[in-house]
């Protein structure tokens, strides 16, 4: 019996860094399909330089490369008694592939964060990234001490290639008209809970802890 916390929500919501504290705070791995997938065209696996066309253009990698990253992931031990999904399900058939793999007793919600594209457009733009450990900053809301240089590692902080503002639109289009759609899908099949993303961190956090998902 695994419980699944999908994050769910548009580029720049903040799944990664909420996710990160929640990994942290419920003792469950952070498996994100758009970090394996950055981790593959890092080390330029036959995966990573099939699925780098498609994301340095803000397209979703086809199904059959990102099913492959991840079910390796979803199999090791630490994500057997539970999962935060980060970016995946990101369309219909990878629901319903996520579906068949579920063993019966799983419990599953999905976290659905939202906020205008305005700050969505704001936090991407300024994000930076650790190019060694992959920690996320952003340049007004969470800067690092030391510019250009990561806290965490000492690492280069570089901008994703997808963050640049051409790509993040066609990002922006892309979740309305392909992931949107899941809200629906799942709304009749698990538990959808919708939660205002577009303040700090913390804040948001109180509210996904008010939530009480493991009551
Ligand atoms: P992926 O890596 O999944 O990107 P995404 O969904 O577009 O989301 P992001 O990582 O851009 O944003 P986030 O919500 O995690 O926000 P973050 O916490 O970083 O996917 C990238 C690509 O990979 C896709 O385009 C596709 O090509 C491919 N891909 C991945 N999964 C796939 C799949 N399943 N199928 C097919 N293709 C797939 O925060 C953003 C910024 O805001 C940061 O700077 C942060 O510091 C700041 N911030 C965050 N929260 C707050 C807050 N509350 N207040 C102020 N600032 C904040």
């Amino acid at each position: 019996m695994r419980k699944i916390v999908i994050l769910f929500g548009p580029p720049g919501i903040g799944k990664g860094t909420i996710g990160k504290i929640l990994s942290e705070k419920w003792s469950m791995p952070l498996v994100s399909t758009g970090d394996l997938l950055r981790e593959n065209v890092k080390n330029k696996t036959v995966i990573g330089m099939k699925a780098d066309q498609y994301m340095k253009k803000g397209e979703l990698v086809p199904d059959s490369i990102v099913f492959e990253a991840l079910v390796e992931r979803i199999n090791q031990n630490d994500a057997l008694k539970g999962i935060l999904m980060d970016g995946f399900p990101r369309n219909i058939s990878q629901a319903q592939m996520f579906e068949n793999i579920l063993s019966q007793g799983d419990t599953v919600f999905l976290l659905n964060l939202v906020a205008s594209d305005n700050v969505l457009i704001d936090r991407l733009s300024l994000r930076r990234i650790c190019k060694n450990c992959g920690a996320i900053y952003h340049l007004k809301n969470l800067p690092p001490k030391r510019e250009g240089i990561c806290d965490i590692c000492g690492g280069q902080l570089i901008q994703r290639e997808d963050d640049k503002p051409d790509v993040i639109l066609r990002r922006l289009e892309v979740f309305r008209n392909e992931t949107k759609p899941l809200l629906d899908y799942y709304s009749t099949r698990h538990k959808v809970l919708t939660v205002c993303a577009d303040d700090n961190p913390d804040s948001i956090l109180k509210r996904i802890e008010g939530l009480q998902l493991w009551a």
